[in-house]
């Protein structure tokens, strides 16, 4: 990390590749994306870490980007919805008519991608208790679980 003029100078790994970015230390993760990186994917709801629109993974692991500082996420592996390409759960969400208006459903989809990743054997509880991570207020979150059921082995 550099610093100049009260900002620093960061590399982040974001989607397998290195993106520099020049950040205030207050700047959170979820305005450099979209800001400097133009990666649009991940929303801003509340920027209060109740909503999960702006969820994106760092490591593996869903985190909400409106509350993680830029500069902790430097020497983490970030990945964003850009990141996800013709995943099976994408296709899941269309059939399955898992949003509306689709606010919701990036953060959604990160969410349910790192549990299919780190619990691919996941029960109805392990899938409850993350899927209150995220709100939606569109649809019914049955279809939401019906997608991300029809994704996860038997
Ligand atoms: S915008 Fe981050 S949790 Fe709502
Ligand atoms: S589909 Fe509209 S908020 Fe979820």
């Amino acid at each position: 990390m550099v610093e100049y003029k009260g900002k620093c100078v960061i590399d982040l790994q974001v989607n397998g590749e290195t993106r520099t970015a020049t950040v205030r230390p207050s700047d959170v993760l979820l305005d450099v994306l979209r800001e400097q990186f133009g990666l649009t994917g991940a929303k801003p709801g509340c920027k209060n870490g109740d909503c999960g629109a702006c969820t994106v993974l760092m490591d593996g692991w869903p985190v909400k980007s409106c509350l993680v500082l830029a500069v902790e996420a430097a020497g983490h592996a970030v990945t964003t919805i850009e990141g996800l390409q013709n995943v099976p759960l994408q296709k899941a969400f269309v059939d399955c008519e898992a949003f509306q208006c689709g606010y919701c459903t990036s953060g959604f989809l990160m969410v349910c991608h790192s549990l299919m990743t780190q619990h691919p054997d996941a029960r109805e509880s392990v899938i409850e208790d993350w899927l209150q991570a995220n709100l939606c207020r569109c649809t019914g979150y049955s279809e939401i679980r019906n997608a991300l059921r029809t994704v996860l082995p038997d």
